[in-house]
């Protein structure tokens, strides 16, 4: 398959380079990243935007930190605050604040995140294909974009149809930012997976019709009771899918688990600017001066969940038992 990542890092010129996410698929514009602030910015603009690729690209902020001479810990709070919703970036964060001062320990630290992002995504792409067949529907963005390896739920979606298992995918252009139009729809077609375009408010009508078998999605932040944060327009696409016993499935790194969290509702859910609601690439939607409300996320119960899909395997309910032991928690 051929596969776009969403950045690459150049040592030795210190510059981090970033797909401009904005811009696809109309545009391929790289942005070079030098400092951990430049870092928080263009996470927080979504230059580059999925969970796993936030932290990956959080990870490499802290390098950029350490070899520009920034104070790590200052570097550390700018990237914390770009965006508070995927748990991957304060996972990363964790996971280089041992290496603080020390250049090498960083890079490498950084290095084994991204090789980690990899692995776990083809042990996810393997186990999602068993349990994928027919008509699929996806929601915003999970390929290779979103994460820096093969993809969370679509990595599953493009091994399936590698397979035979799948023969279409419908997919969502998830409103407002378009993450479905935009980047899955640029995914799929490099990939050659045989896929088409709804609105999001068609998903309801193709369930009605039988024209979807399963609905899989990713995963920005899950608490420990299985509840997840995803995309807004996931709940609704949930609660579609149990009313028409339809599977449903979300795709995660055990990585996006965050275990301080039993249940949903401590999941905080990013709100962004009205104005990406109200305009599409500047231009105006509604009438000038009306109000627009953006919740970017939406919480998901984990009732409305068939299965969990992780590197681990796929975790049937009771899913707060499952997920503790895919987490090696007592
Ligand atoms: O706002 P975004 O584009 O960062 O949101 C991305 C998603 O909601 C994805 O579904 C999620 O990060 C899982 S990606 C592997």
């Amino acid at each position: 398959m051929e596969r776009v990542l969403p950045f690459r890092f150049d040592e030795g010129e210190g510059v981090f380079w970033l797909l401009d996410q904005r811009r696809l698929p109309l545009e391929e514009v790289w942005v070079p990243v030098r400092t951990a602030r430049e870092m928080a910015e263009a996470i927080r603009a979504m230059v580059v935007r999925g969970a796993p690729a936030i932290g990956v690209s959080a990870a490499f902020g802290m390098v950029l930190a350490h070899l520009g001479g920034e104070d790590p810990k200052e570097a550390d709070r700018l990237l914390r605050q770009s965006r508070p919703t995927a748990v991957n970036l304060f996972y990363a964060l964790d996971r280089m604040r041992p290496h603080w001062g020390d250049r090498e320990g960083s890079l490498r630290e950084a290095r084994a995140l991204w090789r980690e992002v990899e692995e776990t995504e083809k042990a996810i792409a393997l186990h999602g294909a068993r349990v994928l067949r027919g008509q699929v529907l996806t929601h915003c963005n999970t390929g290779p974009l979103a994460t820096g390896g093969y993809g969370t739920a679509l990595g599953a979606i493009v091994e399936a149809h590698r397979q035979g298992r799948i023969s279409h995918v419908w997919v969502d252009e998830t409103r407002p930012y378009l993450q479905g139009a935009r980047l899955t729809a640029y995914e799929l077609k490099k990939a050659g997976v045989p896929a088409t375009l709804i609105a999001d408010n068609m998903a309801g009508f193709l369930m009605a019709q039988g024209k979807v078998d399963a609905v899989i999605v990713g995963v920005d932040r899950m608490a420990l009771n299985g509840d997840f944060a995803n995309k807004i327009g996931t709940y609704a696409l949930a609660v579609l899918a149990h009313h028409h016993g339809i599977p449903f499935y979300a795709a995660l790194p055990l990585s996006s688990v965050d275990p301080r969290l039993r249940s949903g509702e401590g999941i905080p859910i990013e709100e962004r600017p009205p104005e990406e609601v109200l305009t599409i690439r500047g231009l105006r939607l509604a009438p000038e001066g009306f109000p627009a409300y953006h919740p970017a996320f939406d919480l998901t119960p984990h009732r409305f969940l068939t299965g969990i899909i992780t590197e681990k395997g796929v975790l049937y309910p009771p899913f707060d038992e499952a997920l503790r032991d895919a987490l090696g928690l007592a």
